[in-house]
């Protein structure tokens, strides 16, 4: 191939490794974060806290002027605001729309855009793709793309390498550098865990996976472990995602299984975990957010092709998508003990994100429970604390927990916001319905006191216990 762009001698992966690491400590270094997320928009103020020169670049226009005033949509990711106002301020960094011209500039590319599932649950690729022919038509010898996108095992070498390498007409390892580091981050936690959570690290050739290496223990202050190519790196974040996951599927079988046999899950799960090797996860109302529900499709796409077809984790995800089913037939056999029905009954959803206290309804099980109810002639209100007063899934979400139980013939926990941790379970049978039905799909109360404040309780996993044979237990 013959090299078209112009070559930038001082290019970073034309350096020495002693060398770049003395360019990101003299603050020399410069980055462009490409998609300014959930994901790119803390990475991209990180590097920059770190004294890098970072450019964001996004094709939303209203991201980017938001954040060259200094301003940051996420505010459930505490500290972020903080630091992307300060690094803001003093310049180091600005947003723009202009990719291209972002990547002339910088000596590394990071990119963050999404990777969702499409309907039929294949991994829609077109972002990365699209960004990846933007960064190749700009892309110079010296420079260094890192992928942060969650991507199935073999994508980065199979699919975005070409990609760059055609745009650009430079080898990816001899002229720019390639790697993988698949962001970890949990949403609401992602500033303190880009701090302390290893990043795992998987480059085209060692000389390049050493700088990179050297890129996050440098700016982020954190531990890297190194894979032996993107391919691995890749493999290992979906790797941690589909055992949460299968984990999750697990607990939601014996949660069903449990359920019919009288025996309480949670009491079950509580007592293995007093075991040195069990490690406890907890039954609900479904998986949801922009990983886990799409994450295992990756690795089942690349096992088809190969041939192995990974049953395991297909079955997980099936288990997990029927858990908003399940909550429903909850639903139905609360408000039937007592003399009511799901047509007709007013049903108050309490938290609909896909996680506590995330602003965030990426691919939340929620969303089916209240379409569901909608569709057998309930009346559906919800109170979200993260959405109050906004629209989600076409409902106007209550202001206050209050207006959404007034008149409500049962009760939906969703989402263990912390504000559901500590219900007035008294003061709510005062507002709903009476007699009313209370369903926990998140174990935030006990059914003793859910029942003792005269509610119809049923909760995912938990025992089913008449208020009767509850007083006699
Ligand atoms: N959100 C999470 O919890 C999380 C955690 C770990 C990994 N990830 C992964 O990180 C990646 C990014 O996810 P996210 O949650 O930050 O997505 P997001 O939807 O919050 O943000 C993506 C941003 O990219 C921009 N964008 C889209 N296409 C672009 C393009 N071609 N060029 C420039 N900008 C573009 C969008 O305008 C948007 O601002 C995904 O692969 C995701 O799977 C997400």
């Amino acid at each position: 191939m013959k090299p078209k762009n112009k070559v930038r001698s001082e290019g970073i992966f034309h350096l020495t490794a002693s060398e770049a690491v003395r360019r990101f400590k003299n603050g020399k270094a410069s980055i462009t974060v490409v998609g300014l997320g959930r994901i790119g928009l803390p990475t991209a103020a990180m590097f920059a806290n770190a004294g890098l020169r970072v450019v964001g670049a996004d094709i939303n226009p209203a991201v980017v002027v938001s954040i060259n005033e200094g301003k940051c949509r996420f505010v459930d990711e505490p500290g972020l605001d903080k630091i992307v106002e300060r690094t803001v301020k003093r310049g180091y960094l600005k947003a723009t729309a202009d990719v291209s011209k972002a990547v002339s500039e910088t000596d590394m590319v990071v990119i963050c855009v999404p990777t969702p599932v499409d309907h039929n649950k294949t991994p829609d690729y077109s972002a990365v793709i699209g960004a990846s022919e933007t960064i190749g038509k700009s892309l110079k010898s010296g420079q260094i793309v890192i992928m942060e996108s969650t991507v199935g095992p073999g994508t980065v070498e199979e699919v975005i390498k070409p990609v760059l390498e055609r745009e650009s007409h430079l080898r990816a390892g001899i002229d720019f550098g390639l790697a993988s580091c698949p962001e970890r981050s949990d949403p609401g936690n992602i500033i303190p865990n880009m701090k302390t959570v290893p990043r795992v690290i998987g480059a085209v050739n060692e000389h390049c996976e050493e700088i990179v290496a050297s890129l996050y223990e440098n700016a982020l202050g954190v531990k890297v472990f190194r894979a032996s190519n993107p391919k691995t790196a890749n493999a290992i974040k979906l790797t941690e995602n589909l055992f949460r996951d299968v984990n999750i599927a697990l607990a939601n079988e014996f949660a069903l299984l449990f359920e019919k046999l009288g025996i309480d899950a949670i009491e079950v799960i509580n007592g293995c975990a007093t075991k040195y090797n069990f490690m406890p996860h907890y039954p609900g109302a479904g998986v949801g957010g922009p990983c886990l529900p799409s994450n295992s499709y990756y690795l089942i796409v690349e096992g088809i092709k190969s041939g192995n077809i990974p049953y395991l984790i297909r079955m997980a995800r099936e288990i997990n998508d029927r858990m908003p089913d399940h909550v429903i037939e909850l639903v139905s056999e609360a408000l039937n003990e007592v003399g009511k029905t799901v047509r007709g009954s007013k049903v108050a959803v309490l938290g609909v994100a896909y996680k506590p206290d995330i602003k965030d309804v990426q691919l939340s099980p929620l969303e089916r429970v209240c379409k569901n109810l909608k569709d057998l002639g309930s009346a559906v209100d919800i109170y979200d604390p993260m959405f109050a007063g906004e629209q989600v899934f076409g409902i106007a979400v209550k202001r206050s927990l209050a207006q959404a139980v007034k008149g409500a013939d049962c009760i939906v926990i969703g989402t263990a916001h912390s504000e559901f941790k500590k219900l007035d379970l008294n003061g709510l049978s005062h507002l709903v319905s009476s007699p009313a039905a209370f369903v926990d799909a998140r174990n935030v109360a006990t059914p003793k006191e859910v029942m003792a404040a005269g509610f119809a309780y049923r909760g995912v996993g938990r025992r089913f216990l008449t208020p009767t044979a509850e007083a006699t237990s």
